[in-house]
């Protein structure tokens, strides 16, 4: 298969003439711009899209399935769990897109009437147009796998429509690396899944989404320290109830019943398990493990009382 690097020459012009006060936002911003110069992906081109799946291969490897370990999970027949693992990995997508989607937007809008020829608004547009890559490569996955995409439910999917405008400094910032962070760990397992028992589709979307949201991860780490030292009580309370909401979002989105359903399982059955499946639940921790320390090690108070009862009852902490 399938993804074949691509190194590209980094041929932005003009970048010396460009006289800066070297800040450190721009100085971030200025490597990242190169990073992405150099390597990214188009995964129209650098995935195979037209190879067979192979009918005996998981979507994502069984012990990040949410049943896993559970009755219900030992109940299962080979062909069962292969079939849970491909709603499973279309549902982890279509939260994803939504999230990107959000994010996508909150970017515009940093950008909005900011100087089009400081690194750190040109590395945000960057950022945009590789999560447009990443969102449609969602997409043709989905549908390349033979599955559907999932709906974030009316409540999500309406506070979607609101965040962009709510969100700004710290809590915009809290809730990107709340996203990327999570599945980019995620993403990391499913790569060291083995990939003999993983689709070689699977395995490159993976590699590129990895790669590239490294550099997001970056750029918005900076982002929340330098913002931090300048936020007021009423943005950093914000910022930590985002936090917490962002811990319920993604607890709630990646156990969605109608995975099961679809599948052919006893929904209800299957979402009760889930939900009180202790290997589940220390996959969840496992996933937000990096966050946590990030936070910690910097000093971002994110987690306190009360916000961080969002977290246990997400069962990220
Ligand atoms: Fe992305
Ligand atoms: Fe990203």
């Amino acid at each position: 298969m399938s993804t074949v690097d691509r190194t590209r020459q980094a041929s932005k012009a003009g970048e010396s003439r460009k006289p800066k006060e070297p800040k450190p936002r721009e100085q971030v911003a200025e490597r990242l711009l190169k990073s992405s110069a150099g390597l990214w992906y188009d995964p129209e081109l650098d995935l195979d899209w037209a190879a067979p799946l192979d009918e005996d291969k998981f979507f994502i490897p069984p012990e990040l399935i949410t049943l896993y370990g559970t009755p219900l999970w030992d109940s299962l027949s080979r062909a069962q769990r292969i079939e849970l693992s491909r709603q499973e990995l279309a549902n982890t997508l279509s939260v994803g897109i939504w999230f990107e989607n959000v994010l996508m937007e909150l970017l515009v809008r940093l950008n909005y009437r900011k100087d089009p020829t400081s690194n750190h608004v040109q590395y945000a547009y960057t950022e945009l147009a590789d999560e447009c890559r990443h969102s449609t490569m969602f997409g043709k996955v989905i549908d390349r796998i033979g599955a559907r995409p999932y709906s974030p439910g009316f409540f999500w999917f309406n506070l979607g429509k609101v965040f962009p405008f709510l969100l700004r400094g710290s809590p915009m910032w809290v809730a990107a690396l709340m996203g990327e962070e999570v599945f980019d760990v995620l993403q990391r397992d499913i790569l060291r899944g083995g990939a003999e028992e993983l689709q070689p589709l699977v395995h490159g979307v993976m590699r590129i989404h990895v790669t590239e949201e490294a550099r997001h991860m970056r750029f918005a780490r900076e982002a929340l320290m330098r913002r931090q030292r300048k936020a007021g009580f009423v943005e950093k309370q914000f910022a930590k109830f985002i936090g917490g909401a962002a811990a319920v979002v993604l607890g709630t989105l990646l156990n969605n019943k109608e995975m099961y359903a679809r599948a052919g399982l006893d929904a209800e059955q299957a979402h009760r398990q889930a939900k009180r499946n202790p290997h589940a639940h220390a996959q969840f921790r496992h996933g937000a493990a990096r966050i946590v320390s990030f936070f910690s090690e910097k000093g971002v108070d994110v987690m306190g009382f009360p916000y961080s009862l969002l977290w246990r009852y997400a069962k990220l902490l």
